[in-house]
């Protein structure tokens, strides 16, 4: 009975004086743990703009290398959540420098325009992967200033495009008041903001005397030569009246119906393409005045706007769409926009000779090379039963039939205003099996016919 007693008496101070070393040995610890942190902080002090540099430095690396995967490996779907992630690391950094106020001259002391890039954005924090690109192949910051217009009022937005400093301009679309619609019309109220910002925005710049602007979006990258391709392009605007835009989009870009061996390649086309377009402030004077409420591209893309005027479009594409977050498209993006190629050439545009895409030039050679071509079916072409080399002709007379060979040959197959995707005169022309073809109506074509939409 007593032994037990010692024992339990022994083992109960053994556990007292463990509690009670460890207890001091704690205390100790700590104290010596909060001098080094105060130590610390001093340090880190000293050392945080350094850091808040390096930070920088590695977020535009990090952006890189995530565009460099992007590219390597189509990783679609994981670039937006760390492009977040960047913009809320960036959060924390310091007060921005301001933006660059937008210039003043409309024209380069040697005649030539300054070309305002109008880029918009509205809540997707990802507008740095475009930004990223046209800050990257811009050749000039005084021909060509990047002016982002934002709607939306979101903050990290907003502190991303800060971030750039003196390399963009921004601009905030001051209207925020809600828009009322009619009960069935509230899913497309998005629809109706854009085309309001838009409204805004180009009226907004191009009261400061531009003759031309470009419009890119807020999820297209751009292609190296893309200022350059505009560079070459915007006499022809001036000079050629039925032309009313340049775009850098090829509807029917995807690596598989494009010659990837012609980057030159321009042709005109009765659809409008939007998707990274420039438009002159006399074809502004003359939308402004009636631009709708919602819908600005079916808008656009109808007779009573349009007006037969064309546009130019690439063969391959110099912009290209990474996607919208939270847009109803996916589908649409993971089974077409995703493999449309962005171009990788850089072609000096602005040292060619483009006069053959005036009206007359291309009306005189194109239309009549394409109703002299050999015309075969469909079905030769897709069999590869062909026997002659070079290009052809396949003819389509009715919308099915259109829709039908379109959808089989990878095409885009749906019309705007009648229009099929990429089409001048009716003709989609494209690249199959190595030769070039152009899916034509008969020669005695009468026009676009509004009920095949
Ligand atoms: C642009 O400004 C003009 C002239 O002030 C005005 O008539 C027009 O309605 C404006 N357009 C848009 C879309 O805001
Ligand atoms: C440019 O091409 C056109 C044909 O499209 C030709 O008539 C003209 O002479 C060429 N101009 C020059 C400067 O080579």
């Amino acid at each position: 009975m007593r032994s037990r007693k010692v024992q339990f008496l022994v083992i109960s101070l053994l556990i007292a004086w463990s509690f009670i070393t460890y207890y001091i040995l704690m205390r100790t610890n700590a104290s010596q743990l909060d001098t080094e942190h105060q130590q610390k902080q001093l340090t880190l002090q000293q050392l945080l703009p350094q850091t808040l540099k390096e930070q920088t430095k590695s977020q535009r690396l990090a952006r890189t290398l995530i565009e460099f995967l992007h590219m390597k490996y189509n990783v679609v779907g994981t670039t937006p959540s760390i492009s977040i992630v960047a913009a809320e690391l960036s959060n924390e950094l310091p007060e921005q420098q301001q933006p660059a106020q937008i210039p003043s001259q409309t024209y380069l002391a040697n005649g030539e325009p300054v070309i305002p890039i109008l880029v918009f954005a509205c809540n997707r924090v990802s507008v740095v992967k475009c930004l990223d690109n046209l800050v990257q192949y811009r050749p000039s910051v005084e021909q060509f200033p990047i002016i982002v217009s934002q709607d939306c009022g979101d903050e990290a937005t907003k502190h991303a495009i800060l971030s750039y400093g003196k390399q963009v301009s921004l601009i905030e679309q001051p209207d925020q008041s809600d828009i009322v619609v009619l009960p069935k019309e509230k899913k497309f109220k998005g629809y109706y903001k854009i085309s309001r910002h838009y409204g805004w925005a180009l009226n907004t710049t191009f009261q400061k005397g531009f003759e031309f602007v470009v419009i890119v979006e807020d999820d297209l990258n751009v292609a190296p030569d893309f200022f350059e391709y505009f560079l070459g392009t915007h006499k022809l605007l001036q000079q050629d009246h039925s032309l009313w835009c340049v775009s850098a989009w090829n509807d029917n870009g995807k690596a598989s119906v494009v010659d990837t061996g012609k980057p030159e390649l321009l042709y005109r086309t009765d659809f409008f393409p939007g998707l990274g377009w420039m438009l002159t402030s006399r074809l502004w004077s003359e939308l402004s005045v009636k631009w709708p409420k919602s819908f600005w591209d079916d808008w656009i893309r109808h007779p009573e706007q349009r007006k037969d005027r064309v546009c130019i479009r690439p063969e391959i594409s110099r912009t290209r769409t990474f996607g919208k977050i939270g847009v109803s498209n996916g589908l649409f993006f993971d089974k077409y926009l995703k493999h449309i190629k962005l171009s990788e050439d850089f072609v000096p545009f602005s040292k060619l000779n483009l006069s053959y895409l005036l009206k007359e030039n291309y009306d005189n050679t194109f239309l009549k090379q394409i109703y002299v071509l050999p015309l075969v079916t469909f079905d030769e072409l897709r069999r590869n039963l062909i026997a002659i080399e070079g290009p052809v002709r396949i003819q389509y007379n009715t919308r099915d039939q259109y829709k039908r060979i379109s959808h089989l040959l990878g095409l885009m197959n749906d019309f705007k205003s009648g229009v099929p995707r990429t089409a001048y005169h009716g003709i989609v022309s494209f690249y199959y099996n190595k030769r070039r073809v152009h899916l034509a109506p008969n020669a005695n074509w009468k026009g676009y016919d509004l009920s095949w939409s």
